[in-house]
């Protein structure tokens, strides 16, 4: 298995070698064909998931049947464990955009590590911290920016994780379609695309299917902002 990959997830930083063998020895492996769906908002699962390769889309149900999506994770990033800390049901629906491998840790397991690992503890006690920062800059975002504003933000977030720089900019195979864009930055699909028109037109970005090209990163940060 990868353990550079997974050495990246929260729950791994700060183990020694040997450690994240035992650790990653402990999960299981599951396989997702694009478009299966992991879990469903509501269900009764606690185990914790780490993507090893491929996108998985974290998203809710609103009212009148409108999807939201709250996240789009890729290799090293880690999810449920809010299940595990708050017994619950599972928060969002779980739904893999591109076939995905996952690792996979049942709560006993994890109980073990939590208590005999401090630094298993605080990898996720700062992947919790890192979502409530998050959490917030989104509900500050849908408050003070406009539709622009937040497509430039999610444009640059999947860039930071899925870009790949080229000669003419940063190259982003986010894999969604224009609705799902929509549904991440919170806004119709009709004004979500009339801001990627305009950045495409004044020659920030290009658009390709289920990818966009960053032409000039410092305009589009800047709109960010
Ligand atoms: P859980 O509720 O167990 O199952 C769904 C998971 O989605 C949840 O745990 C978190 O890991 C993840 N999740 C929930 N809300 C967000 C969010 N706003 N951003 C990223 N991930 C989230």
């Amino acid at each position: 298995m990868d353990p550079e990959v997974l050495k990246q997830a929260p729950l791994f930083r700060g183990l020694e070698d040997d450690a994240v063998a035992a650790l990653s020895a402990a999960m299981g492996t599951v396989k997702l064909a694009r478009g299966e769906v992991l879990f469903h908002e509501g269900d009764s699962e606690d185990r914790l998931y780490v993507v090893v390769s491929g996108k998985i889309k974290l998203g809710r149900s609103g009212s009148a049947g409108r999807e939201n999506l709250l996240a789009v994770l890729g290799p090293g990033q880690m999810f449920g464990e809010l299940s595990v800390f708050d017994p619950g049901p599972r928060s969002t629906t779980a739904t893999a955009v591109t076939p995905s491998e996952l690792r996979v840790l049942e709560h006993d397991e994890l109980n073990g590590w939590l208590t005999g690992n401090p630094e298993v503890a605080q990898g996720l006690l700062g992947q919790l911290a890192g979502r409530l920062r998050r959490a917030n800059d989104v509900v500050a975002d849908l408050v003070f920016s406009d539709v622009p504003g937040r497509v430039a933000k999610a444009l640059l977030d999947l860039a930071s994780r899925f870009g790949d720089r080229r000669d003419d900019g940063v190259h982003v195979h986010h894999d969604l379609t224009q609705e799902e864009l929509a549904q991440l930055v919170g806004a119709s699909r009709e004004t979500v695309n009339k801001a990627l028109a305009d950045f495409a037109a004044r020659g920030w970005i290009r658009l390709e299917p289920r990818s966009v090209t960053l032409l000039d990163v410092e305009r589009v940060e800047r709109r960010a902002r």
